[in-house]
């Protein structure tokens, strides 16, 4: 298992993420709200660059929105820029659709700085903890 430092936790900023690798690993990490999350730069579907695509939200219609559209999880939504596959940020889960999901690495935040562990075999993604 290898510890990658990605940078300083300030220089990362919500919806533009932090690229390192590993060997020819691509991992981005993205700030969200509450920590950090990092996720393999291939997208499940059919392996393109899922980590260059936009952030944003999505529009949902659910028997909680009273089967309104409704935009839900702003600056939570990673779109893949091959064919806009909609993951979420939160948990690396595509939202609609079948069960693909990104591949996640743990984060840690050390005096300031975020490391990414790659080689974990469970790997719960990101960390939770306030930035
Ligand atoms: S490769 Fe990402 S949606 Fe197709």
């Amino acid at each position: 298992m290898a510890r990658i430092r990605v940078g300083a936790a300030d220089e990362i900023q919500p919806g533009q993420p932090a690229f390192v690798t590993h060997g020819e690993i691509e991992i981005a990490v993205f700030r969200l709200d509450d920590g950090f999350r990092a996720y393999r730069n291939r997208c499940p579907h059919q392996q393109g660059p899922v980590c260059t695509g936009p952030v944003s939200g999505t529009l949902v219609a659910t028997a909680d929105t009273d089967w309104r559209l409704a935009w839900v999880l702003e600056g939570r939504v990673l779109i893949c820029p091959w064919h806009t596959m909609e993951f979420d940020l939160d948990s690396g889960r595509r939202l609609r659709g079948r069960r693909e999901r990104l591949r996640g690495y743990p984060v840690e935040v050390e005096s300031g700085e975020v490391f990414v562990q790659v080689g974990a075999r469970s790997a719960p993604t990101g960390t939770r903890q306030p930035s």
